[in-house]
């Protein structure tokens, strides 16, 4: 599948909210293919010259929805200002098992590939979250015990499962409400 920033599902299309299932493992060969593809955008995404000339939008994280199919799967690679993978998740049914009562944002807000417009705000979720998934690069099961940033975007991909978008959370009459007890991640 030819993923780029104009094969991905945006947000005026009703595709994006749609739920996704449940994918069967053990993982066919079709569905890995595709995580692989969505792993590798993310990768070639943060690559300045490769994104430039395959016009992708730089991110770090794509779900399965985003190209059209409603599976839970997500595709997750965090880098360092150098450019050296912090992490590196391709993930079949990520599930939330544990989440702290503490909240966190990131100062920046958030974005995402299928959102081309500007949402400012403070996107407020769960500070540290447990996720238990099947981990495509590991072929095994997992359980990821997340915080900081990678902790934010497990949530926000995770989301996309549920047909949420990162917007949906702002505090549309005060979108920079600082909520007292919460951590800002710059
Ligand atoms: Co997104």
């Amino acid at each position: 599948m030819l993923i780029n920033n104009d094969t991905i599902i945006k947000d005026n299309d009703p595709l994006i909210r749609r739920k996704s299932a449940d994918v069967v493992l053990p993982l066919s060969k079709e569905d890995r293919t595709l995580l692989m593809e969505m792993l590798k955008y993310v990768d070639d995404s943060t690559i300045p010259e490769i994104a430039e000339e395959n016009n992708l939008r730089p991110a770090v994280g794509i779900s399965a929805i985003q190209v059209g199919v409603p599976k839970k799967m997500t595709a997750i690679i965090i880098k360092d200002e150098e450019g050296n993978k912090e992490c590196e998740y391709a993930l079949v049914n990520p599930k939330i098992i544990s989440n702290s009562v503490e909240k966190a944002c990131l100062s920046s807000g958030e974005g995402c590939l299928s959102v081309t417009e500007e949402h400012e705000g403070y996107v407020y979720r769960s500070a540290r979250v447990k996720v238990k998934a099947y981990d495509a690069l590991k072929n095994e099961d997992i359980i990821i015990k997340a915080e900081g940033y990678l902790a934010i975007v497990l949530q926000h991909e995770l989301d996309h499962f549920k047909g949420i978008l990162f917007y949906d959370h702002i505090n549309a009459k005060d979108p920079f409400h600082q909520d007292p007890g919460s951590i800002v991640i710059e």
